[in-house]
């Protein structure tokens, strides 16, 4: 991929080549009560709920006791750690074993399965419009990891007149970020020619994890 050098007036043709495909919502990973719960209504139901059962002391429906350590370094879901959530773990088991979940049930569906994956490895956060201080930087330290390692992460890049664009971090050019748009179009940005936040995030990114 080679990147276009920036011209001296690169604010004038970058933003404004993207002000009409500028992207709408912020990225956000998934969350716990949109797009995990669900499943585990479909499938844990009768034994990890306080509505039925809370078996093995899970009670999936309890937000709290979920933030308060289940979810957690030491828990069942490790933010960050798909690989160290012993959740996780039991829903990837052969159907034979004892540990597997959900017990005496179908395994979930490959779908379902990589979906709580992501969501751990998104930072397990339970509610994306209204996270607490801890998830906050969860999710923020998932993301920049996430990007660090060329995923597919795009973030928001704002220009100090306040246009912004979406693309993946590609790296630091010195003073410059690459930047990588959807489309595969690359660019070399001054920093000074993103607004503070954005020029913090790129140097951020920029620094080994
Ligand atoms: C038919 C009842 C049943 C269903 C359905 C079920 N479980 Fe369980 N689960 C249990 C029992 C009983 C235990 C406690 C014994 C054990 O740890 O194996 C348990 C334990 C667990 C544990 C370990 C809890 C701990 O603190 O160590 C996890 C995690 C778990 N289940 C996840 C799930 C998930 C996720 C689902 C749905 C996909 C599910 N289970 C469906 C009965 C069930």
């Amino acid at each position: 991929m080679a990147f276009s050098a920036a011209p001296k007036s690169l604010s004038a043709i970058l933003w404004a080549a993207f002000a009409l495909a500028a992207a709408p919502a912020s990225v956000r990973g998934l969350d716990y009560i949109q797009d995990i719960l669900p499943i585990f209504k479909a499938n844990c139901w009768n034994c990890h709920s306080n509505e039925k059962e809370a078996k093995g002391g899970l009670a999936l429906d309890d937000f709290e006791a979920l933030a308060q350590g289940q979810i957690g370094p030491v828990g069942l879901v490790r933010p960050g750690e798909p690989d160290r959530s012993e959740l996780l773990a039991r829903l990837k088991l052969d159907d034979k074993e004892d540990d597997f979940m959900p017990r005496r049930g179908k395994a979930l569906r490959n779908s379902e399965i990589s979906k709580i994956e992501q969501w751990i490895a998104d930072g397990a956060v339970l509610d994306a419009e209204n996270l607490t201080e801890a998830e906050r930087n969860r999710a923020e330290e998932a993301m920049l990891a996430a990007a660090r390692a060329g995923g597919e992460v795009y973030f928001q890049w704002t220009n100090p007149e306040g246009k912004a664009i979406e693309a993946k971090f590609a790296g630091l050019d010195g003073d410059s970020v690459k930047l990588l748009t959807r489309e595969r179009r690359g660019y070399v940005v001054p920093l000074e020619k993103l607004d503070e936040k954005s020029a913090a995030l790129a140097r951020k990114l920029g620094e080994a994890p």
